[in-house]
């Protein structure tokens, strides 16, 4: 896509990021956070992927903001360090452009850079979430697991879908 960008995301960018984000904590079950999150929030996330020399990326559109991506840990322990979750998000007037697509493949090849061999998708299984569903399984995900009924949103118990992308 023409003006579609991506840089390292820096701290100057949490308030932005943190309103992309809030929308759907406050609108969708995309997100099991019940709670808006404080730039503050956003910034000590973006250290704690700094810490983990992860991708924490933000996608600009003719240089304007218009989502982002990082990679985290999947699960503490030690042996798993070679595996990490991904997370995007995108603004959402900017959902439904083609942006998504470009942005899961920058994260997933500098995951690759970084020396990532595994990448774990963990999605709503609600109908809000089907296009993330829908654009992973496009970006080479494929679906490893599903765990029904381990959240509850907007009085609604909600599972999860599991999608992994192996880049050994
Ligand atoms: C998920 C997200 C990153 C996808 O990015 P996007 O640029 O909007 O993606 P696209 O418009 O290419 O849509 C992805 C696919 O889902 C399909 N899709 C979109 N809405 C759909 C719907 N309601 N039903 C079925 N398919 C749908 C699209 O047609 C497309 O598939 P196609 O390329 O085969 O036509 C973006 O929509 C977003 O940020 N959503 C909210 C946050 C979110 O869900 N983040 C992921 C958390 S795991």
């Amino acid at each position: 896509m023409t003006g579609l960008t991506f840089r390292p995301a820096t701290t100057a960018d949490a308030p932005v990021l943190v309103d992309i984000y809030n929308f759907y904590v406050s609108t969708s079950t995309v997100t099991f956070d019940l709670d808006r999150w404080t730039a503050a929030d956003m910034e000590h996330k973006m250290e704690t992927v700094a810490k983990l020399e992860m991708p924490f990326i933000v996608a600009e559109l003719d240089d304007d903001v218009v989502g982002y991506g990082y990679l985290s840990t999947w699960r503490d322990k030690c042996a798993y360090e070679t595996t990490m979750e991904n997370t995007l998000y995108l603004r959402a007037d900017s959902r439904g452009r083609g942006i998504g697509g470009p942005l899961l493949d920058e994260l997933v090849r500098l995951g690759a850079v970084a020396g990532v061999r595994e990448i774990i998708a963990v999605i709503s299984a609600s109908a809000d979430a089907v296009p993330s569903i829908r654009l992973h399984e496009k970006a080479g995900f494929a679906r490893v697991g599903e765990m029904p009924n381990v959240g509850r949103k907007f009085d609604e118990w909600l599972g999860v879908v599991m999608l992994q992308k192996s880049l050994a």
